[in-house]
């Protein structure tokens, strides 16, 4: 049987870049390529899973950041049988929502959460396909401090390392990405 190293390094294998994507100079790592294939789907899940089982044990809520975190939110709260949360851009969701405005190196943008999804104290997981300066994985994070959740930790498959997004991330939380790249 294959070992968790041997699989991040298959899942690595899997996942292609593209060049001067969506802007020239940006290189744009596809995770929708790479789980058009059956297998990459299984074994981008059950490495996951295998790191929520080590790490985030007592996860009670995955929260998924717009868009692509929807694919793992989902994904992983149905397979573990625990909440799964979206955080979405202003205007998406009904009902009372709380929201979180955010700076973006030009203007600035607003996350929200449903009010009635997350309860104070509930230990949360925030996932998502990619780091990059880590301003997505921030917002997040301050938005669910604001709604008093317990945020455990934050789930990447892929961290672009050069970019330090980590350090972006506040103090205390716990930043795990199963692949790096430059
Ligand atoms: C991408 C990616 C992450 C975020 C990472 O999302 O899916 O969510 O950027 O960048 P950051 O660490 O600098 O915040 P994007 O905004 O392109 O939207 P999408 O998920 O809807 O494609
Ligand atoms: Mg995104």
């Amino acid at each position: 049987v294959k070992d968790h190293e041997q699989k991040l390094a298959e899942l690595k294998s899997k996942i292609k870049s593209y060049p001067d994507f969506p802007k020239k100079g940006i290189l744009f790592w596809d995770i929708f390529s790479a789980i058009a294939d059956g297998a990459t789907c299984k074994l981008l899940q059950t490495l996951l899973l295998e790191t929520i089982q080590v790490k985030y044990k007592d996860v009670e809520a995955i929260v998924g950041l717009e868009s692509r975190g929807f694919l793992f939110s989902f994904s992983l709260a149905a397979a573990l049988g625990v909440s799964s949360i979206p955080v979405r851009k202003k205007g998406k969701l009904p009902g009372e929502v709380v929201s979180y405005k955010y700076d973006l190196e030009y203007g600035s943008d607003v996350l929200e959460i449903q009010k009635d999804t997350i309860r104070p104290g509930q230990k949360c997981l925030i996932v998502d396909d990619l780091i990059a300066t880590g301003g997505s994985i921030t917002a997040a994070v301050n938005l669910l401090k604001a709604c008093q959740a317990d945020v455990i930790g934050c789930l990447a498959v892929i961290e672009l390392e050069s970019l330090n997004g980590r350090k972006n991330i506040p103090d205390g939380i716990s930043v795990h990405s199963l692949i790096k790249h430059d």
